[in-house]
């Protein structure tokens, strides 16, 4: 029996059941919406708009039909409207009239919108955790390697020397950007919109702030209208997440060009890595394949969301039910991939003589050599060119920067003396930047 059953005179077809239905997605917030129920039928009887009997049979039913869909005893009716619906309507059909008292100044539109930030808040702590460890994954890794000196790139051209410390501070920098993101939407998030009705609150004395206080939230909606169809807060989250994904796939990326022969800097643990179906010499760096492809899904997440919402009128809309399938897939998408990228970090080894010799080529303590010429007293541009000299010289006569012998430099430029060799110790270069 639908909730509307009085107005109309004829059951739904099923095909608008189906299709109005939400069950499939939204059971997922059953906790969420047992919590906001409790808190609604707290206040009720707090400000005896229903009798305390009521009130304790209403919470009592609610969190036995808590415990029973935990522990395997009610299951959810995959019929049902939605997750809302079925609640009620289950706790009705186990106390009797009070149950149908729960409602009374509610909105299944101020309840969505509640149970919907009451989710968010708990899948934002789990992020924020799981990013709080692939923070520290990155940092040991980057300390475990601190010394370790590799090319830094430009263009992905060998530019300056560094160490992989620094590059792995780079990525740890981003993550924590990330933290501070979610934590800012989470703020803002965290504004309670029960009591705002189906769009114009409700007539009954109801206490906002009571409900407010008992779920955690800072404060109440002060528009009912914004309370019921405000959704900034999935496109915030769901914008933040959409940059933790890019994030991980620049790190996935370059985890993908350290393993190939071609650079060979890292060797992934073979449990976190997959061979070939038919190359048995193949070694796959498939999860991180895998997150940079997956930062599509949660980007598209993202345009779903903003396309939902633009142009929808004041106030709720049932459009807006198709936020839910966007941002839990957004969370989920970025859970697996944090919680998998660290264990594939953490076990992770570098490999120092690599990246050394991969640093030792390609001229890459040329502006260390220009920088040692300035320190004898030349301006910049010409010891600029002096360099690019001394390196079209070694080109020429298949030299590096280290095996060139003095005389040659000295003919270039007689400001140069042994002391170069010194200058240009990669070790010397990366040690003045402080890398
Ligand atoms: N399942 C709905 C949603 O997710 C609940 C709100 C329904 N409200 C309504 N007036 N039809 O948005």
């Amino acid at each position: 029996m639908k909730l509307w059953a009085g107005r109309f005179s004829k059951e739904a077809d099923k095909r608008t059941n189906d299709f109005n239905s939400s069950i499939s997605f939204d059971s997922r917030m059953y906790a969420q919406d047992i919590e906001g129920s409790i808190a609604h039928a707290s206040m009720l009887a707090a400000k005896g708009i229903i009798s305390q009997e009521d009130g304790t049979a209403i919470t009592a039913g609610l969190a036995q039909i808590k415990k029973d869909i935990e522990e395997g005893r009610l299951l959810i009716d995959p019929n049902a409207e939605d997750i809302h619906t079925f609640i009620e309507q289950t706790l009705t059909e186990r106390i009797g009239e009070a149950g149908k008292r729960l409602h009374t100044g509610r909105s299944r539109n101020d309840q969505v919108a509640l149970d919907i930030r009451l989710y968010l808040r708990n899948e934002c702590d789990e992020v924020l955790s799981l990013l709080d460890t692939v923070i520290k994954s990155i940092d040991s890794k980057g300390a475990e390697y601190a010394d370790a000196i590799m090319p830094g790139y430009t263009h992905l051209q060998r530019a300056q020397p560094i160490t992989f410390r620094a590059h792995m501070l780079a990525y740890s920098e981003m993550l924590k950007r990330d933290i501070s993101r979610i934590e800012d939407a989470k703020k803002r998030m965290n504004s309670s919109p029960l009591g705002s009705g189906a769009l114009s609150g409700t007539t009954y004395p109801i206490d906002r702030a009571m409900t407010a206080s008992l779920l955690g939230f800072d404060s109440y909606t002060a528009s009912t209208l914004d309370g019921v169809s405000d959704r900034d807060f999935c496109i915030e989250l769901a914008g933040a997440l959409s940059l933790v994904m890019v994030h991980l796939s620049r790190l996935s990326e370059e985890v993908i060009l350290w393993c190939s022969w071609e650079f060979k800097f890292a060797e992934l643990d073979d449990a976190f890595s997959t061979g070939s179906s038919i190359m048995p010499q193949k070694k796959n760096p498939d999860i991180t394949e895998l997150v940079r492809g997956k930062s599509g899904r949660v980007f598209g997440d993202l345009m779903t969301l903003l396309t939902v919402m633009k142009g929808l009128p004041l106030a709720y809309n049932k459009d807006m039910q198709e936020d839910k399938e966007a941002i839990f897939d957004a969370f989920d998408t970025v859970k697996i991939c944090l919680s998998t990228i660290a264990p594939m970090i953490d076990t992770m080894k570098m490999i120092p003589e690599n990246m050394r010799k991969a640093a030792a080529g390609g001229f890459i303590n040329a502006t260390d050599c220009a920088d040692y010429l300035v320190s004898k007293g030349l301006p910049f541009r010409d010891a600029y060119k002096a360099t690019g000299e001394v390196v079209a010289l070694c080109i020429r006569t298949g030299n590096t920067l280290e095996t060139l012998p003095v005389e040659e430099y000295k003919k270039i430029c007689d400001s140069f003396d042994d002391g170069v060799y010194e200058a240009i110790a990669l070790e010397n270069c990366v040690k003045r930047r402080g890398m």
